[in-house]
């Protein structure tokens, strides 16, 4: 299977897509956290990207598509992959089918997170990550057992720079600007299941699952 989920920032991508992931044996790819692993390690891509990814603006579509024409390539990925993040606008999805056609392949699916604006900046700024694992937790709706520290490793959590409610502001603009017209791209082509993403966390992996099997 060769997905995307694509959603406003706190829809529940990262969330969902790791329960899918293990399903259907899927490489789980989330170009956010592969750029924010290149600012950690300060690769010159890290560099280049970490200014705008503070602001809550988009990177140029020639970084990203080159990460993850990079990643479909990797064998590891060849039996499919969930897309986390990718494409965010309508030039990055026309290179994308342009590469999976080089491979004689295509886009099945792409899982539409729809939700409204304002159910997003509660669980954007109640967010906490263990980065190692990437496992999410959030203060009211998905609490770790002892406040402040990861479930398996008792590892302490961090919050994203980009978690305000400020930059939520730009990153919601940006996702309706540019992200939302490549829902209407996939649409077109018959692609595009909605979900209900308001719901509690179990429900939308319900509705996942229904929609891959
Ligand atoms: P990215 O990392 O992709 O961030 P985003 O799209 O803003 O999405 P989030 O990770 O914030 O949301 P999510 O849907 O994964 O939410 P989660 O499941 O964690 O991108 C970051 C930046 O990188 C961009 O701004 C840009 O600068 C750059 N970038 C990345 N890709 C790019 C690209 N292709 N092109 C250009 N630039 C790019 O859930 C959020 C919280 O809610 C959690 O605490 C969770 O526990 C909780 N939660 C989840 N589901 C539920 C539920 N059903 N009910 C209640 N709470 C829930
Ligand atoms: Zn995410």
């Amino acid at each position: 299977k060769r997905l995307i989920v694509i959603g406003p920032p706190g829809s529940g991508k990262g969330t969902q897509s790791p329960i899918i992931k293990d399903e259907y044996c899927l490489c789980h790819l989330a170009t956010g956290d592969m750029l924010r692993a290149a600012v950690a390690a300060k690769t010159p891509l890290g560099i280049k990207a970490k200014e705008t990814m503070d602001k809550g603006e988009l990177v140029s579509d020639d970084l990203v598509v080159g990460i993850i024409d990079d990643a479909i390539k990797r064998p590891s990925c060849q039996k499919g992959f969930i897309l986390d993040g990718f494409p965010r606008t309508v030039v990055q999805a026309e290179k994308l089918d342009e590469m999976l056609a080089k491979q004689g392949s295509k886009i099945d699916k792409v899982l539409n997170f729809a939700i409204d604006d304002a159910i997003l900046e509660e669980r954007i700024t109640g967010r906490w990550i263990h980065q190692p694992s990437g496992r999410t937790y959030h203060s009211k709706f998905a609490p770790p057992k002892v406040s402040g520290f990861d479930d398996v490793t008792g590892e302490p959590l961090i919050q994203r720079k980009d978690d305000t409610a400020g930059v939520l502001k730009s990153r919601l603009e940006a996702f309706h600007q540019q992200t939302e017209p490549v829902i209407d791209y996939y649409a077109k082509k018959g692609a595009v299941v909605n979900l209900h993403a308001e719901k509690p966390p179990k429900e939308v992996t319900v509705e996942l699952q229904k929609a891959l099997s």
